[in-house]
């Protein structure tokens, strides 16, 4: 696949810029069931950091699978190449100097491993949004786990496609026992260390 590719060095590379930005880049990986609050989260903590001056790009499926990766499904085997695509896409940004907020199911512990390692695990920083699938089938905010119980969409996560629950996330949300509010001042802060800036 890679014959005849030759990677360019370019003069301007990710310290350079994040010297400039006055702070790291990296990205915040959101994962959990659909329902379970990732994008509600991602985008409250975004707002948050773009506040403080800091370079944010949000990437999520209503930008992700209506342009890049629209020709992709949810089998087991597009969902993989759609995470592969995403976390080249993340990678890019981390080079621009970008904090990048990611909200993906990503239901597979062996995708989301992948996806480490393209991204690279020190600028990996993973968010479990943990609410059990009977709070998200209770909320069912877009209708999906009614069809999906209905047999009119197949391969729903939760339903009858897996979600593996991360081993040891960086962070973890327990949405039902915790308030948004507090869970946003928790995951900013613990970003504000790994960014370096106060
Ligand atoms: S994955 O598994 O990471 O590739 O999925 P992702 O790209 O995050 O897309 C999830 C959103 O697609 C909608 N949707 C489905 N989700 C799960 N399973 C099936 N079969 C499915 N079909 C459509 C759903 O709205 C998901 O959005 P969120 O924001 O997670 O609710």
């Amino acid at each position: 696949m890679m014959k005849n590719i030759t990677p360019h060095n370019f003069y301007i590379d990710k310290e350079e810029r994040n010297k400039q930005n006055g702070h790291n880049s990296l990205v915040v990986w959101f994962t959990g069931l659909s329902g379970s609050g990732k994008s509600t989260l991602a985008n409250q903590v975004e707002k948050k950091l773009f506040e403080k001056g800091i370079k944010t790009f949000s990437l999520d499926g209503d930008n992700i699978r209506s342009g890049l990766n629209r020709d992709l499904g949810f089998s087991p085997e597009e969902r993989e190449e759609n995470l592969r695509r995403i976390a080249e896409v993340a990678k890019l940004f981390i080079k621009a100097g970008t904090v990048v907020i990611a909200s993906f199911i990503s239901p597979l512990k062996k995708d989301r491993d992948r996806l480490k390692e393209i991204v690279g695990v020190e600028n990996f920083v993973e968010v479990f949004v943990n609410t059990s699938l009977e709070e998200c089938e209770r909320r069912d905010v877009k209708g999906l786990y009614k069809k999906a119980r209905s047999g009119e969409i197949k391969n729903f996560t939760g339903i009858d496609a897996p979600y593996e629950n991360p081993i040891d996330p960086e962070l973890k949300i327990n949405t039902e026992e915790e308030n948004l509010e507090d869970a946003i001042k928790r995951i900013v802060l613990h970003l504000q260390d790994k960014l370096k800036i106060s």
